[in-house]
């Protein structure tokens, strides 16, 4: 009976290395696999190698989904404190970075070496190199692999989903969630770099590896992080985070000079320095670069003496809401998360189990529920991952 379990995790990243960890603690016999040559790849290149394993302010609305309710049972019984003192009694060293974000002081491996630790002080069967080639139902479920069939009570879907393919991103769960008769919401690439067309991009382009403080909006969300010019448009924390909200064809806002008025600075140093070039006033609220390329674009080539105040008014205005239509985004390849996924409509929000197929249960990316940068969604893979380790 070796190949005969009572919970069967797909995907070894973040939510099924918790998710088989809760479960085995729980006493069951939980054999977990994937196809990567090692567990929790994403987790390795997380953070710049730090890996931003939850957020101190982790509050439900920073999550979206279409049913914005959903993640709020799950957030609460395993929440980022919980995660915190897991990260304490195995004497990882961590710190605050900015906006409640907390990383690693050393490396992402040492979360990763804890999540495999916890899974095998509960006796977790983790097999990598494993390909699943098919999974049926009928009183249990079966599971076709490239290393031979196993049968599972329970079964939990925790492979992700379709960002950053190259490093083994699927749509199984996906997939698997149709067979199985459930719905999907759109999806799409989210925290992810914005590109424009040709006419804005002769003025980015030449900035790439600029970076300021600014206010980025799209729909109703606004994010005042650091945005960051690039040879195909516009990335940074600001826009990553604005990616989530904005759609094709809609307009993205910037506020260049947030706390600032612009225009006021604007005539109060033509009124000071007649004599002085535009880009040099324009200096005093924006890095050089970018104060000499808007200069170029919005104002005549005269001293800021010689050009009228409603010129400067309407730059003036501009730096403060910097109205953009960015032609797309860098896609999948670049995107940190996919947003949207197994409609949570059809999963119980207590256990993530499928509401009409007993014993199936999705977790983490793979589902409908996608965090704000931040450390968010990580802290969705341990809570959704502990809700259905609970229940499995
Ligand atoms: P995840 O993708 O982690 O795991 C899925 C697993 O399933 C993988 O191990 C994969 O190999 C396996 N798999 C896929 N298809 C399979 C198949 N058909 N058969 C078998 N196995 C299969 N978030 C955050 O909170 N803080 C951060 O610092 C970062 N940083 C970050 C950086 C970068 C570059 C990216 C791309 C993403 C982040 N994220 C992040 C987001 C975070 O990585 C992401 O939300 C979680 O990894 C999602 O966890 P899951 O376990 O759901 O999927």
């Amino acid at each position: 009976m070796k190949n005969n379990f009572d919970v069967v995790v797909l995907g070894a990243g973040a939510a099924g290395l918790f998710a088989a960890m809760r479960a085995g603690q729980r006493g069951r016999r939980v054999l977990l696999l994937d196809h990567a040559e090692e567990p929790g790849k994403k987790i390795l290149i997380s953070g710049g190698g730090r890996c931003n394993f939850t957020n101190r302010d982790c509050l439900p609305d920073r999550f979206l989904s279409q049913n914005r309710h959903f993640a709020r049972s799950a957030l609460a019984r395993y929440t980022q404190h919980d995660f915190l003192e897991l990260v304490q009694k195995h004497r990882i060293a961590w710190h605050e970075k900015t906006l409640g974000q907390l990383f690693c002081d050393g490396s992402a491996r040492q979360i990763v070496a804890m999540l495999v630790a916890e899974c095998e002080a509960a006796s977790v069967d983790l097999r990598c190199h494993t390909r699943i080639t098919g999974v049926t139902k009928d009183t249990h479920f079966r599971i076709a692999t490239t290393a031979g069939a196993f049968t599972a009570e329970s079964l939990v879907l925790a492979t992700g989903s379709l960002s950053i393919p190259k490093m083994g991103a699927t749509g199984f769960a996906h997939d698997l969630a149709m067979q199985f008769g459930l719905p999907l919401t759109e999806i799409r690439p989210a925290l992810v770099p914005l590109t424009f067309g040709d006419t804005m991009l002769e003025l980015m382009r030449p900035l790439s590896g600029l970076a300021l403080e600014s206010v980025a909006k799209a729909g109703k969300a606004a994010f005042r992080e650091a945005l960051l010019f690039t040879h195909r448009g516009l990335s940074g924390p600001a826009i990553l985070q604005a990616s989530s909200y904005w759609r094709e064809g809609e307009m993205l806002t910037l506020d260049l000079v947030p706390d600032r008025d612009a225009t006021a600075v604007l005539l109060a140093g033509k009124r000071a320095r007649p004599k002085a070039e535009a880009k040099t006033i324009l200096g005093d609220l924006l890095p050089a670069r970018l104060a000499a390329a808007m200069a170029a674009q919005h104002l005549p080539p005269r001293t800021i003496g010689e050009i009228g105040d409603g010129d400067l008014r309407k730059l003036g205005a501009m730096l403060k809401a910097w109205a953009l239509k960015p032609s797309g985004t860098e896609g999948y390849a670049k995107a940190e998360v996919t947003l949207g996924g197994v409609d949570t409509e059809a999963l119980s929000s207590q256990t993530m189990v499928a509401k009409e197929v007993p014993g199936l249960f999705f977790i983490g990316e793979a589902v409908d529920v996608t965090g704000w940068l931040g450390g968010y969604n990580f802290q969705w893979a341990w809570s959704s991952g502990w809700a259905a380790g609970e229940a499995a």
